[in-house]
C-alpha cells in the first residue's frame, strides 16, 4: 500500500453490487482512490457501509443512475478521474427475456450516456464488465478471446452491443483505452464473511441456490440436465472466486496506467484501443463436483434431484486464461473449495443477506 499510496482516482459504477463491492476493497488495498456511483436498484447501502468498515474509511458514495446525464456531469466536474470501472447493469437472463427494453435501456443506453460524459470530461480509460455469455455455445474449449461471439438472450445481447460500441469508439478515436473483461462464473464471498452475493428472489445461479439449500431456506436443488457429454453428464462451468475477479480489475487498471504513461504513449498513439480479456480460472467444474465440494466444506447435505435441461444452457464453458496472464500478469489463485467455503461463511453469517432480521 505505501509504495502505491494515492494512485489515480477511479469512478466505480455499480460499486455497491456483488462484484463491485469486492472490487472496491481490492482497489482500496492497491492504493486507488474511489468514488462509487450506484442507483441501488439491485444492491443495498448496507454493502457500502460494510465495505467502509472493512477498509477503515468511509467510501465516497453517490446514489445515482448511469442514465442520469446531469448527475454524472456533476460527479465528473467535481473529481479528476483517471478512469471508470463500469459494473452498473442488470444481469438476470430470464428477466431480460420478459423485459428486453428495460435491459437495452439500462445496459446499453446507460453505457452510452456514461461514455458521452466521459468524453466530455476527457476521461478515456474504461474497464467494462462483460461476460462469457458473449461466446454463446463455443465451438472449441478452452474459449479464447478471438472465438466467435453470439448470444441468444437480451441480457447477453446487451453485453455484446456494448462491446461493439466500445470497438467502434476505439476505431473512431485512438485516445480511448477500453478493456472489456469477460467474466466466467463469479462465485464466493469476501473472506471476512461481511460481504457477498445477495440475490433478491429465489436465485437463478447455481452457487447461491446451493448455499440456500445448505442453510435450509430452499428444500432441494434441481440439477438442470444429467445427459450432457461431460464428465458426469451435468453442466461444466469455469467458477471463479470473486476475490480473484476483483484482483483482475486491479491488474487491468494497473495495465491501463502503465500503457497510458507518457513514455509508452510517445511510441504508439493507441496503446490499447478495444481489448477483450477473459477472467476465468481455465478449469471446468461440473455441477455435481461443485455440490460435492460444497457439502464437504460446509458439512451440510445438499439434497438434489435431476430435472430437464434449462433452455439456453450449454454443456461446457471454460476460459483460456492465457491472455490475462500474459498481458495483465494476473491469474486466479483460489480453489473450488475456497469458493464453497467463503460462500458458506457468508451465507451462514448472513442468512438473510444484507437484510438484518
Ligand atoms: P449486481 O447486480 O450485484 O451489481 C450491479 C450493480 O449495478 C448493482 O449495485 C445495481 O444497483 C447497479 N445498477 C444497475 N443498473 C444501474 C444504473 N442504471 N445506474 C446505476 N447503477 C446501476 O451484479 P454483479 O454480479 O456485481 O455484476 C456486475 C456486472 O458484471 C454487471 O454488469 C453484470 O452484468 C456483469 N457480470 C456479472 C456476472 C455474474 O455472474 N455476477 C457474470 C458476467 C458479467
Ligand atoms: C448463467 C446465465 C449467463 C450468465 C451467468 C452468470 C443462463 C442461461 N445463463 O450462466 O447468461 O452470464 O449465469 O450470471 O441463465 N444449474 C442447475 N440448477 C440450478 C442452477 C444452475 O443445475 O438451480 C446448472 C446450470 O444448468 C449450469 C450450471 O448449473 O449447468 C451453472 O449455472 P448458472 O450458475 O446459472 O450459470 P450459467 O448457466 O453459466
Amino acid at each position: 500500500m505505501s509504495e502505491n499510496f494515492m494512485k489515480n482516482k477511479i469512478l466505480v459504477t455499480g460499486g455497491a453490487g456483488y462484484i463491485g463491492s469486492h472490487t472496491c476493497i481490492a482497489l482500496h488495498e492497491a492504493g486507488y482512490d474511489i468514488v462509487v456511483y450506484d442507483n441501488l436498484s439491485n444492491s443495498s447501502r448496507e454493502a457500502i457501509n460494510r465495505v467502509s468498515t472493512l477498509i477503515g474509511e468511509t467510501i465516497e458514495f453517490v446514489e445515482g443512475d448511469i442514465r442520469d446525464n446531469e448527475l454524472l456531469r456533476e460527479v465528473f466536474a467535481l473529481h479528476e478521474f483517471f478512469g471508470v470501472i463500469h459494473f452498473a447493469g442488470l444481469k438476470a437472463v430470464g428477466e431480460s427475456v420478459v423485459k428486453p427494453l428495460l435491459y437495452y435501456n439500462n445496459n446499453v443506453s446507460g453505457t452510452i450516456t456514461l461514455l458521452e460524459v466521459m468524453s466530455e470530461y476527457n476521461v478515456k480509460n474504461l474497464v467494462f464488465s462483460s461476460s462469457a455469455t458473449v461466446y454463446g455455445d463455443p465451438d472449441t474449449l478452452p474459449i479464447e478471446e478471438s472465438s466467435k461471439r453470439s448470444c441468444a438472450n437480451p441480457y447477453g445481447q446487451s453485453k455484446l452491443a456494448v462491446e461493439y460500441i466500445l470497438e467502434d469508439l476505439a476505431v473512431s478515436d485512438d485516445s480511448w483505452n477500453l478493456i472489456s473483461l469477460r467474466y466466467f462464473n463469479p462465485v464466493g464471498a469476501h473472506a471476512s464473511g461481511q460481504i457477498g452475493e445477495d440475490p433478491n428472489d429465489i436465485p437463478n445461479n447455481l452457487m447461491p441456490y446451493v448455499s440456500q439449500v445448505a442453510i435450509g431456506k430452499l428444500e432441494k436443488l434441481s440439477i438442470f440436465g444429467n445427459d450432457y457429454s461431460t464428465i458426469d453428464g451435468t453442466g461444466v462451468r469455469d467458477f471463479i472466486h470473486v476475490t480473484d475477479l476483483a484482483q483482475g480489475h486491479v491488474a487491468a487498471l494497473d495495465y491501463l496506467e502503465q500503457q497510458t504513461s507518457s513514455e509508452i504513449y510517445s511510441n504508439t498513439a493507441s496503446p490499447i484501443g478495444f481489448l477483450p480479456i477473459n477472467l476465468g480460472t481455465g478449469k471446468g467444474t461440473s455441477v455435481l463436483e461443485l455440490i460435492s465440494t460444497f457439502s464437504d466444506v460446509s458439512g451440510q447435505a445438499i439434497p438434489y434431484q435431476f430435472a430437464s435441461r434449462r433452455a439456453g444452457d450449454i454443456a461446457s464453458c471454460y476460459a483460456s486464461s492465457e491472455k490475462a496472464k500474459n498481458l495483465l500478469g494476473w491469474q486466479a489463485e483460489l480453489s473450488i473449495a475456497d469458493m464453497c467455503k467463503d460462500t458458506w461463511h457468508w451465507q451462514s453469517m448472513n442468512p438473510n443477506g444484507y437484510t438484518m432480521s
